[in-house]
């Protein structure tokens, strides 16, 4: 690979030598600018690794058994994701996810298959459980890559996916607590029983890279919780919630993806592994970039984050990491050694995190 200073001094010569620039091919551009082949080298083997949010830890190995027995990587992690999606329990992802302030679950997602280098998301979509496979529907089935609200639905309904109410009793008495809570003076009563809810934005991001090197990635979620109507995070917006290049690896995040969208964290982690970073190091550099991109209001006064946000990574070759704002934060890896919970590098100590 020619280093990009030397790339654009020789190409400023040329240029002024009067010789007009011409594109480059596939693969001159693939060996000189992104650094390796978007397909693997014949007789690459790879190590097969599945790395996740830490409510995919039985996704991961649902998606790792089928990877090694020769299914998609695309098609393995949205199978491990729709394990989570369809879990009512998961108060932050498709059924039973928290709704929007209106009361309504509004749902994103969003995937990138590498070796094809295709991609598909919705936003906004209400009364579908599987908004990663509506995401996959748009990819396989449309030229577009984001449908969003309303034309998102009718696509879903066209491709055959059925509708549910996806507002559990559960998530549905949460947000009638927070909607009487908002203000003593309105006409909703405030209840004693009321329970904190201690958390309001959640998502699962799954990555995976299969023994020939194949790369893909998946992020679906409820968004932050009583968000506004029509609000989308980072996990329908490629190059945010998750991305994929199929000659490098993918990466993905959870957490406030307001914060995410501005540093464009899936696309910037990979590229930080484009350039030599390990995942757990390019997770950590992203983070940081987070924080530069940080409005002062989400800041306190030692210009720490008000927000969380995880990143997660894993590299063409199966290294995987991940990076966390505050420490304490787990991510869910599988491969040979089988799924397991591990702990997220972390940018400040859980102590440090503003009251
Ligand atoms: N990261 C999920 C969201 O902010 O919607």
């Amino acid at each position: 690979m020619i280093d990009r200073r030397a790339f654009l001094e020789k190409s400023a010569l040329l240029s002024a030598l009067g010789f007009v620039p011409r594109a480059l091919t596939l693969e001159e551009y693939e060996r000189d600018v992104v650094g390796a082949s978007v397909s693997p080298a014949a007789g690459f083997r790879g190590r097969p690794c599945v790395v996740a949010s830490a409510n995919g830890i039985q996704g991961v190995k649902l998606a790792y058994d089928r990877i090694v027995g020769g299914t998609d990587a695309l098609d393995a992690i949205i199978a491990g994701v729709n394990l989570v999606e369809l879990d009512p329990d998961d108060q932050s992802v498709g059924l039973g996810g928290l709704p929007n302030e209106n009361g309504v679950v509004q749902l994103d997602a969003s995937c990138m298959h590498g070796p094809t280098r295709r991609a598909g998301a919705v936003g906004c979509l209400e009364e579908i459980a599987t908004p990663s496979l509506v995401a996959k529907a748009v990819m396989d089935y449309t030229t577009h890559v984001l449908l969003v609200g309303p034309g998102a639905k009718k696509f879903a309904l066209a491709m055959g996916f059925k509708t549910q109410n996806l507002l559990t009793e559960r998530s549905r008495q949460d947000w009638l607590r927070w909607k009487s809570r908002l203000n003593k003076n309105d006409n909703w009563l405030d209840h004693d029983d009321d329970v904190k809810i201690n958390w309001t934005h959640g998502t699962i991001n799954m990555n995976a890279v299969n023994a020939s090197g194949d790369v893909s990635s998946v992020t679906t979620t409820s968004g932050l919780a009583w968000k506004l109507d029509g609000r989308l995070g980072d996990s329908p917006i490629h190059g945010a919630g998750q991305y994929t290049d199929n000659a490098i690896g993918a990466a993905g995040s959870t957490g406030l993806g307001e914060m995410n969208i501005k540093a464009c964290g899936g696309f910037l982690t990979v590229e930080f592994m484009r350039n030599g970073a390990t995942p757990e190091q390019a997770a950590l550099k992203t983070l940081e970039r987070m924080v530069h991109m940080t409005e002062a209001r989400m800041l306190d006064d030692k210009g720490r984050p008000r927000y969380d946000i995880q990143v997660y990574a894993v590299a063409k070759d199966g290294r995987y990491g991940s990076a966390t704002m505050y420490d304490g934060a787990s991510f869910a890896v599988c491969d040979e050694r089988g799924p397991r919970l591990e702990k997220c590098a972390y940018l400040h100590k859980a102590a440090e995190r503003p009251r």
